[in-house]
């Protein structure tokens, strides 16, 4: 069991379950609704704290029913959330999602007012114990301050970046970190049609890290620090119902292979079988590894 701590978002995410994704303008009924917590850096944790790991997340929260809801939610997932910081006013980050139930795609349309964890925050932490260090590709300056402490006061603790999103100034990130998880939005954003050609273009800027990019339905492909690829195609459930925190559950799959020690062809088998299993079912409950590392 590792002890990992992870930063970035929880939020409260509104589900509402239709059959078949409306046209503007729609007036339709969806066939369930749920309120669940959600957020990338969450979602990796809770899936993270049912590998075995001790997960810690450092996020904002607002002292409001809702935030309480997200601490509880986390908490009672064995997710420690001292490290979070309270505030006042403001709103949790809210995502208003459209599950279609009869593809498992999700749509998200997401609010946020709330501040950002500060460095300060961040700094006050007592990092020694932690073996692993997972940072959500946000809050972009900030974040570079905490990876370049963490860089020069933990050198030894290994450090992953989730890169979802094409934010101003996040590629200044990638060198503070061993392995980083890129999605298909962040490819197609720097036109890359495909995730090799992401992969291999990272890979000659910055030839430290092990590289990961998910496309979806078609699977995952890793580079490691060699340049060596891996292709690796989805795990198909018998039905997909709910793809909402799939990236999130690849990139649980992917440290936990990694502290396991194991290497990247094995981690990235097991990252796409992982998600993939989380896609047959509905949220996070109930996923584990075994069998994820294949025959
Ligand atoms: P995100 O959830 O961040 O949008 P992706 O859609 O790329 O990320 O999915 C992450 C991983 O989840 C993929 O690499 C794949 O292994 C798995 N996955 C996604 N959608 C499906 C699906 N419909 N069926 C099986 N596995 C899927
Ligand atoms: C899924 C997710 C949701 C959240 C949204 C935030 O990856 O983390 O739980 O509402 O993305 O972007």
């Amino acid at each position: 069991m590792a002890k990992i701590l992870g930063i970035g978002n929880a939020t409260l995410d509104i589900v509402l379950t239709v059959d078949g994704y409306p046209q503007e303008n729609d007036e339709i009924r969806c066939t369930d609704r749920s309120i669940r917590r959600g957020g990338n850096t969450a979602n990796t944790l809770v899936v993270l704290s049912q590998l075995g790991h001790a997960c810690n997340w450092a996020g904002m929260l607002v002292d409001t029913a809702e935030g309480q809801f997200i601490r509880n939610d986390l908490e009672s997932r064995g997710v420690d959330t001292a490290a979070s910081r309270l505030v006042g006013s403001g709103s949790v980050p809210i995502s208003s999602i459209l599950l279609n139930g009869r593809t498992g795609s999700r749509t998200i349309i997401h609010y946020r007012d709330l501040p950002e964890y500060s460095l300060a925050d961040f700094c006050s932490l007592e990092l020694k114990s932690f073996d692993w260090l997972h940072f959500e590709g946000r809050n972009i300056e900030a974040l570079w301050a905490m990876m370049r402490w963490c860089s020069e006061r933990y050198p030894s603790i290994p450090r992953s970046l989730e890169i979802e999103k094409p934010r101003p100034g996040i590629e200044d990130l990638f060198g503070l970190a061993q392995v980083l998880l890129f999605s298909q939005t962040y490819a197609l954003s720097r036109g890359h049609t495909d995730p090799e050609r992401l992969l291999q273009s990272v890979h000659r800027q910055f030839p430290g890290a092990d590289l990961f990019c998910t496309w979806g339905v078609r699977g995952a492909v890793s580079m490691d620090r060699e340049g060596r690829f891996t292709n690796q195609a989805a795990h198909i459930p018998p039905r997909v119902v709910d793809t909402l925190g799939a990236g999130d559950t690849f990139n649980a799959g992917v440290i936990d292979g990694y502290l396991a020690q194991r290497d990247t062809v094995t981690i990235l088998r097991q990252a796409c079988v992982l998600a993939g299993k989380k896609c047959g079912r509905t949220g996070f409950d109930g996923l584990s590894c075994s069998g994820c590392q294949g025959p």
